[in-house]
């Protein structure tokens, strides 16, 4: 019964294993970004699981440049919107992850934008088909912010925070959005 309850109330599905899961484009299609949540505490594993999630990006030349860095110190997540203001939700969400470029994995100059972008889609996936919500804010090329998190963690000089991710159980589940624009398609000419 309970089972029903939350495939309903979700829209994910709880496989053989005892495991949520959710189909990847329903996943893709039903995700917003979540900026209220509830008063409770985010799993560890479920916040472990979307890192690796973000591990398995695609990245140019394999380079895979990230570091992710995991934040759930109340004084900490209370400080960050005095340096990334649109990132004030970190207040009342109990965990967030930094992503962030490590220099010395660079090996294919001028993409790290791309990859990390795609680690940080990635994260937001799983999150949401493990029934999380998630907020990507942006913190690169923002100097402001860029420098609060070098300060905030004591970086060393080869790490550039990248975007902090929000997440927290969501208040409610949020509309969907049909973004589907079939005049943005073009077949073999513009
Ligand atoms: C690079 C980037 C930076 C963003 N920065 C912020 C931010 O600082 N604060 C925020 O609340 N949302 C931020 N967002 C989330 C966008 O506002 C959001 O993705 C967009 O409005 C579409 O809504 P959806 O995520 O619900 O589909 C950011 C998203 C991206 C991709």
């Amino acid at each position: 019964m309970w089972r029903i309850g939350i495939e309903i109330r979700f829209r994910r599905y709880l496989s053989d294993d005892g495991e949520f899961r959710m189909d990847t484009n329903k996943a893709i299609y039903t995700r917003r970004s979540i900026r209220k949540y509830q008063n409770k505490p985010v799993p560890m594993e479920l916040v472990k699981e979307a890192v690796k999630a973000a591990m398995f990006a695609p990245s140019a030349r394999n380079q895979q440049p990230w570091e992710f860095i995991i934040i759930d110190k109340r004084e900490m997540l209370d400080e960050i919107p005095k340096f990334s203001p649109h990132a004030a939700m970190a207040k009342e969400a109990p965990v967030g992850v930094l992503v962030c470029l490590n220099k010395l994995y660079e090996i294919a100059e001028g993409f790290f934008q791309q990859d990390l972008g795609a680690a940080t889609q990635n994260m937001l996936l799983s999150l949401h088909a493990a029934g999380l919500g998630a907020v990507w804010t942006g913190v690169y090329p923002r100097e402001d912010r860029v420098g609060g998190f070098i300060k905030m963690l004591d970086l060393p000089e080869n790490v550039v925070p990248f975007a902090f991710v929000i997440i927290g159980y969501p208040e409610k589940e949020p509309e969907t959005a049909d973004r589907f624009k079939k005049d943005r398609i073009h077949y073999n000419q513009w």
